[in-house]
């Protein structure tokens, strides 16, 4: 069968890359999906079985600091698109292992952009899409929003190696002129996301009776979006986004972390029948996050006034939803639970 369009996907067995993967996978038959990913602890084939056997889709196990294995597999498969999600995604992990994140976030970028630059002589029709992250705009005080126009201001080692992607990629397009597009989004959640970030962490937590540890004194605010509405708007601008333009993402949904915890607790005690906020008393205020940004906040007027899109998930609902997963999947949580989390989560807690 003849494709009309061959995408590749990098970092498709992550949380926001599977979920990727699943819809244009199974929307798109038309388009073949190669999914490269190195499956470090965060990349889990288990979050794809529903699409592993589809006709449109070949997992590439790799790893993108490997450029000889990148233009390699670019001669094979000669893509169309690049959709690249790949990375290392976790805050605390980057004040751990700063390196870690220049090299597969600023390094990893760069060899894919290079590959593609170079294997792309004619570059009508192709695409590079790099998603990122609204953490690249640093903090805000209690008012006002990050806008595709705010000064790129990172504080994180994880920020500051996505701002320096997003750098590249820019680079990329104003001198070779690659066509890229780029998104910076606020923070996702739902199910398959690793128990390392706060909401799934946090459900984990609660179902076995374990602290729940706030940093700080938990004001800190972030704006949470449901991993299916930031896909809608990834499938939208990868279709309809403007070459050389970046967009912002969100959720208009912004929650102090210690709100946000007491609902969560709130929905679990609910489903697990146990009295009602019984869960509350595993708050444990603890050292906060060095550099913790207070607050995150995204004005998604662009991509709403140029097309329409908004979240369209109630949180509550977003968040029921999510936990339901996650009680239904406990085999999935002990997998992921097993083995190198044991190790993180002894250091880090
Ligand atoms: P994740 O940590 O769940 O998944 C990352 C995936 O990348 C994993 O499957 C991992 O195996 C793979 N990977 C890591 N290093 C690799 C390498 N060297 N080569 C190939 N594959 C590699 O991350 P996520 O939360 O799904 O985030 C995906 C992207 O979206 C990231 O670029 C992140 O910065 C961005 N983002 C995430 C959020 C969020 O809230 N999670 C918000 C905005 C933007
Ligand atoms: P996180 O899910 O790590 O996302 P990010 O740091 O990218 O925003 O954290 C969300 C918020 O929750 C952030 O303000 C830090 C806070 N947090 C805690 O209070 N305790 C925790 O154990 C974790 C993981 C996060």
């Amino acid at each position: 069968m003849k494709f009309k369009k061959k995408i590749l996907i990098t970092g498709g067995a992550g949380f926001i890359g599977s979920h990727l993967l699943r819809l244009f996978v199974q929307k798109y038959s038309k388009y073949h999906i190669y999914n490269l990913d190195k499956l470090t602890y965060a990349g889990n084939l288990e979050n794809l079985t529903v699409i592993k056997n589809l006709p449109n889709y070949t997992f590439i196990k790799g790893d993108i600091l490997d450029i000889n294995f990148l233009q390699e597999i670019f001669k094979v498969y000669d893509f169309d698109a690049i959709i690249h999600l790949a990375a290392a995604s976790h805050v605390d992990r980057s004040i751990t292992n700063p390196l870690e994140f220049v090299m597969t976030n600023v390094i990893g970028t760069v060899n894919l952009l290079q590959t593609a630059k170079q294997h792309w002589s004619n570059m009508n029709n192709k695409l590079f899409y790099h998603i990122s992250t609204d953490e690249v705009y640093g903090s805000l005080n209690e008012t006002g929003k990050f806008t595709e126009k705010t000064a790129y201001d990172p504080h994180s080692p994880y920020s500051a190696s996505k701002a320096s992607s997003d750098h590249f990629v820019r680079a990329f397009y104003d001198t070779y002129k690659l066509p890229i597009i780029i998104s910076n989004c606020s923070n996702n959640y739902g199910p398959n996301q690793f128990p390392e970030k706060l909401i799934p962490l946090f459900i984990n937590n609660i179902k076995n009776n374990k602290a729940l540890p706030v940093y700080g004194n938990g004001k800190n605010v972030r704006d949470w979006l449901f991993v299916e509405d930031h896909i809608d708007a990834i499938d939208l601008l990868f279709h309809k986004g403007k070459i050389g333009e970046t967009y912002n993402i969100g959720g208009n949904n912004e929650w102090k972390n210690i709100d946000l915890i007491k609902l969560l607790c709130k929905v679990v005690d609910e489903k697990l029948g146990r009295q009602e906020n019984s869960s509350q008393k595993l708050i444990t205020f603890v050292t906060d996050r060095a550099g913790h940004d207070l607050r995150y906040a995204i004005d998604i007027s662009k991509i709403n006034k140029e097309f329409g899109w908004k979240p369209k998930l109630d949180f509550e609902k977003g968040l029921e939803k999510t936990v339901d997963w996650y009680l239904k999947n406990g085999k999935w949580l002990e997998n992921v639970t097993s083995g190198e989390y044991q190790d993180y989560y002894e250091k880090m807690y």
